[in-house]
């Protein structure tokens, strides 16, 4: 098994425009994270992922990028960035970049240039023409994720564009080598400038079918199965991963609805390899049916049975990641956990995701146990994929209004999206002026600095967890996975194995209920010492909610 430095990292995700603002103007900003720098590194995290901080109208939060080489101005400057390059770079910190290429936005130049029918440009997009006497149907019958048509009529142009995500991100068209050296280009100034890796945003979404056929009709992403993926999808990857040859950089591509099976085909180790790693959307719907909006109540299985096919399949031939939230995912204590004990639950999710196999990710206010935000109506809500989502509830029927509402603000990105509770102060610490997105009401407990002061607090928590996920590393980071009490609904117990002999046994109570700790006592060898957990001491004859440990037996 390959081991590299990207592997072994924990990375730290931050949202600019939630994490915190330098200025005032009650945005988050890069002044904002260089004032953060040591707070970032107190974590014991070895990178920072950035999501877009590039130039954006921010229909979708700088997953509309208007310039690639630019930053927006809401976060400040091109010498704000390299600042902060720089202080992570002096801290040991790694930094990735967002790397958004499936599409634009629509106030890009070279949109504008499309659109117009410059010759250079004309091709740098999907345009068809419309179907139909008049020409006014849309080329196919394909749907966008964020639910919807996926053609838009441009009226300047006479055609309509293809956006897979929504109306202001037109896709960008692959098969057009001058995008592709674009591309390459644009990866080229970010990695000479320092950055240390890419996430690429929906990277298995680049190409598409050609003569883009009709999809086999379904109520949400009709059309899906003739871009994810496409068929020209690896030869791409192939290409843009040129360009790595010349860093000591990494690519880690997202991939929605990814399986093992399928992920293999582009992360497998050795020639062929198209990216490092990749993030896979299926441990996120452990609470669900499918998608977060059709919530079903969490189930433990649901999750233990994804965890151990990744860790199984991947195990010596590919590489995993280990996330539990992300900017596009609601917090993970109101889905997996429990909000009324918030520091307990919090704990125990830290520690079951923590030592599997992976390089292994937090987003920001993930580690103080941010929570949901209480929406009370629909102007409490932003993003443009709830409401999208809502459209589509409507359409169906099936919800009451009342109903689509809770599901919406249950499953809503904002609830990541709020602020980051630095300390009881007003706007809780995030910024002196008037904050862009509401403030979670909770700050005046939940916060950066009364955790800090507390020893029991999760916070510490995951400085510690993270910590020992690097003492451990050959277990942790590149071992084994061996699991117990597979069919247990509350308890999941691994035992991780290391090739130098070192094994970590990590036992949680992932309910609310008290349980017999029976099954973890056959499991965890005598003599066995106690790393973590979620309250001290431990283990005794029955299980507390969401009592966990982490146990090491040294060779
Ligand atoms: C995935 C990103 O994580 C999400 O925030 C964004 O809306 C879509 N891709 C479209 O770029």
């Amino acid at each position: 098994m390959q081991k590299t430095w990207f592997r072994e990292l924990s990375v730290y995700q931050i949202w600019p425009r939630s994490f915190c603002d330098g200025n005032g103007d009650g945005i988050g900003d890069l002044k904002g994270v260089l004032g953060k720098l040591d707070y970032i590194k107190s974590l014991g995290v070895d990178a920072i992922w950035f999501s877009p901080l590039y130039a954006s109208p921010q229909k979708d939060y700088g997953y509309d990028i208007s310039d690639y080489r630019a930053i927006n101005p809401e976060y400040g400057t091109m010498e704000d960035f390299k600042a902060v390059l720089d202080g992570a770079h002096a801290r040991g910190l790694k930094v990735v970049m967002d790397l958004v290429i499936n599409h634009t936005s629509d106030q890009h130049e070279w949109f504008k240039k499309s659109a117009a029918g410059d010759p250079k440009y004309k091709d740098y997009y999907i345009w068809r023409p419309g179907k139909g006497k008049d020409g006014k149907r849309p080329p196919n019958n394909w749907q966008a994720t964020f639910p919807g048509p996926a053609w838009q009529w441009n009226e300047e142009r006479g055609e309509y564009y293809l956006h897979l995500f929504a109306v202001e991100q037109p896709d960008l068209n692959h098969d057009n080598p001058a995008v592709r050296e674009e591309v390459k280009s644009i990866m080229r100034f970010w990695l000479d400038m320092g950055v240390d890796g890419f996430r690429e945003d929906v990277i298995t979404y680049i190409s598409k079918r050609e003569g883009l056929p009709n999809g086999f009709p379904t109520p949400v992403m009709c059309g899906q199965e003739h871009y994810s993926p496409g068929p020209n999808i690896h030869n791409y990857l192939l290409e843009y991963r040129q360009v790595l040859k010349d860093y000591d950089a990494f690519q880690l591509g997202e991939a929605p609805m990814m399986t093992p099976k399928n992920a293999l085909k582009y992360i497998k180790e050795g020639e062929g390899q198209q990216l490092d790693m990749m993030f896979q959307f299926q441990h996120m719907s452990a609470d669900c049916f499918v998608i977060s909006y059709l919530p079903t109540g969490f189930s433990l299985r649901k999750l233990k049975k994804v965890f151990r096919r990744w860790q199984k399949k991947m195990y010596g031939v590919a590489w995993n990641t280990n996330y539990m939230e992300n900017h596009d995912q609601p917090r993970v204590i109101s889905r997996y956990g429990s909000e009324e004990m918030r520091t307990e639950s919090g704990k125990a999710i830290a520690t079951i995701y923590t030592f599997l196999s992976g390089t292994h990710f937090v987003y920001q206010g993930q580690e103080i146990g941010m929570l949901n935000y209480p929406f009370k109506d629909w102007n409490d809500i932003v993003d443009v994929a709830s409401f999208c989502a809502k459209d589509l509830m409507e359409k169906t029927h099936l919800f009451s209004a009342k109903r689509i509402f809770r599901n919406c603000a249950y499953a809503s990105r904002d609830n990541s999206r709020t602020p980051v509770q630095w300390s009881a102060e007003e706007n809780a610490g995030f910024t002196t002026g008037t904050p862009w997105f509401h403030v979670n009401p909770n700050y005046k407990e939940i916060n950066v600095a009364a955790e800090d002061g507390d020893p029991a607090s999760l916070l510490n928590y995951y400085r510690k967890i993270i910590a020992l996920r690097k003492q451990y590393k050959e277990a942790a980071v590149y071992g084994r996975y061996k699991e117990y009490a597979k069919c247990s609904g509350k308890l999941y117990v691994y035992e991780k194995i290391g090739d130098d002999g070192t094994r970590l046994f990590v036992a949680a109570n992932m309910s609310r209920k008290t349980v017999s700790a029976a099954p973890v006592k056959r499991v965890i060898p005598k003599g066995a010492k106690r790393l973590a957990g979620t309250y001290d001491g431990s283990l005794a004859g029955r299980m507390r909610p969401y009592e966990a440990h982490v146990y090491l037996v040294e060779k």
